[in-house]
């Protein structure tokens, strides 16, 4: 059975150097704060506990924690004052008294942090059965990291922090990712040890690697494969780069591993949970956040934004348009300038065209709504034509209540006709051009509703004989 593994997060810092009133950790990195996405990794590698410290803003923290992590095995220390890492970890201390095992600790604020990473560091640890294992990293530029020391044949010595560090050891560029494996309880006796005898006055966590040394107990140090995996946000600019790191990386693994075509990385936004399928293509522009599902042989793009919960068959196109939290099944066109909001279902082969809008609707089996719609609470059946410029009039502004409507298998609506709900278009009824509806249709019915047309014989040249234009 694998040891027990418990994963503290230490996220009280104030972030000083983002310059923001947000907590550093819930500041954003492709639709998930960077603080979930840490939350994700330790919870990918089977932590059955996680230890959030909070402190600065901690009210902000504990919200967005109850609003995203409902459900999950999460509790929040406070740290307050914030007198360093290592007095973040001891804010912890007396929840982990019945504790025995592995203890995974990272900074909250490297949120590209893989599972793989992490697992590779667990099993490190527990293979050389040591009390402290470091994950460390080599970085192009090690500047503000602790620097990871090392004696001649290689062993770490400790860390030492940049402000801290002499000239030779601000060379070294392996540094000090701040994401350890602990053996608990065996480093609590050292966690009490810790001086604040820096230049910053704190209580250094990574000092934990010394004290080890120093009383001869077994560490171990694991290199992250990839740095930008690593990388502490400090930062507006850090934010930036760990947003193009992800992004990257992200676009890589898709095109290596699911045979998927980006046209143009740098324009193109995906986060790491969506699932793209084989052959399809990204174009330029397009922005996809969230768990999205998209299929095999699409094009998506150029310019397409798909948010949320959102799965696309195979073999769709989307085409300059926006997608929400909706499902189209496989063969449907999406656009250009469809907005599909929230709660919608388009099943196989519908079209979905120009200026159409739709929200919380399902539009059925080759069906189309090709031009100039509003669709909002509505069921629309197989093999319907929903006319140019439909209006689904669903709202009633005085009971403030969405009606529902229905619009039967094979129907067909003229253009400009809205439809006023609750109504219901019968199956392979007709709607006439131009009609306001606010009665049901039969199956199989005609409805006009709209005034009769008049025609007035001879009118304009009657016109220019009352203007005196003709004599
Ligand atoms: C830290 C490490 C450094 C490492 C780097 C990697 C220390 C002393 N330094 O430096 O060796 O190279 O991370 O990114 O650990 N925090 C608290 N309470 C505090 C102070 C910090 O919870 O009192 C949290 C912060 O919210 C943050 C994390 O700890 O998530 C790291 O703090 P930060 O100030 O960013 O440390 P660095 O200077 O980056
Ligand atoms: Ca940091």
């Amino acid at each position: 059975m694998a040891k027990a593994l418990r994963a503290v997060i230490l996220a009280a810092g104030k972030g000083k150097r983002m310059k923001s009133t947000r907590p550093k950790v819930l500041h954003d990195v492709l639709g998930e704060a960077i603080l979930s996405r840490v939350i994700g990794a330790v919870n990918a590698v089977g932590a059955q506990k996680v230890h959030i410290v909070v402190g600065h803003e901690s009210p902000q923290v504990e919200e967005h924690l109850h609003a995203r992590h409902s459900g999950e095995q999460w509790q929040t220390h406070l740290q307050e004052p914030q007198l360093g890492t290592g007095h973040a970890l001891m804010q912890v201390v007396d929840d982990l008294k019945d504790f025995s095992g592995d203890l995974l600790v990272t900074v909250g604020d490297a949120p590209l942090l893989s599972p793989s990473t992490l697992t590779r560091l667990i099993e490190r640890h527990e293979k050389d059965k040591a009390v402290v294992t470091v994950l460390s990293a080599d970085v192009p530029d090690a500047k503000n990291y602790g620097r990871v020391i090392r004696d001649q044949a290689g062993s770490v010595l400790g860390i030492v922090e940049d402000k801290d560090a002499s000239d030779e050891q601000r060379r070294v560029k392996e540094i000090n990712t701040a994401i350890y494996c602990f053996k608990w309880p065996d480093i609590k006796p050292g966690l009490a040890s810790l001086k604040n005898d820096n230049k910053q006055g704190e209580y250094y966590l990574p000092d934990l690697v010394a004290w080890a040394v120093q009383n001869g107990l077994p560490i171990s140090a694991c290199k992250a494969a990839d740095y930008r995996e690593v990388a502490g946000i400090n930062s507006r600019l850090e934010l930036a780069e760990a947003i193009h790191s992800l992004r990257d990386l992200t676009i890589e693994r898709l095109a290596l591993e699911n045979g998927v075509t980006v046209i143009d990385p740098q324009s193109t936004w995906i986060a790491p949970e969506v699932v793209i399928g084989q052959d399809t293509t990204v174009l330029p522009g397009c922005h996809i956040m969230g768990p999205v599902k998209i299929g095999s042989n699409c094009i998506i793009g150029p310019n397409a934004i798909i948010k949320g919960a959102v799965s696309i068959g195979d073999h769709c196109t989307v085409v300059l348009s926006m997608v929400v939290d909706s499902s189209i099944e496989s063969q449907c066109r999406v656009g250009p300038f469809a907005h599909i909001r929230e709660g919608n279902i388009v099943r196989a082969g519908a079209r979905i065209g120009n200026f159409v809008e739709l929200k919380k609707s399902t539009v059925g089996k080759h069906s189309n709504v090709s031009h100039l719609s509003y669709v909002g609470d509505t069921t629309i059946g197989d093999n319907a034509n929903i006319g140019a410029g439909t209006i689904t009039a669903n709202y009633d502004h005085i009971t403030k209540k969405k009606e529902q409507t229905v619009i039967g298998d094979g129907a067909s609506t003229g253009s400009n006709s809205v439809l006023v709900a609750p109504v219901t278009i019968g199956k392979e009824a007709v709607v006439g051009a131009g009609s306001v509806i606010t009665k049901d249709v039969p199956e199989g019915a005609l409805a006009v509703g709209r005034a009769r047309q008049e025609n007035k014989d001879g009118w304009a040249e009657n016109r220019k004989r009352r203007n005196g234009k003709v004599k």
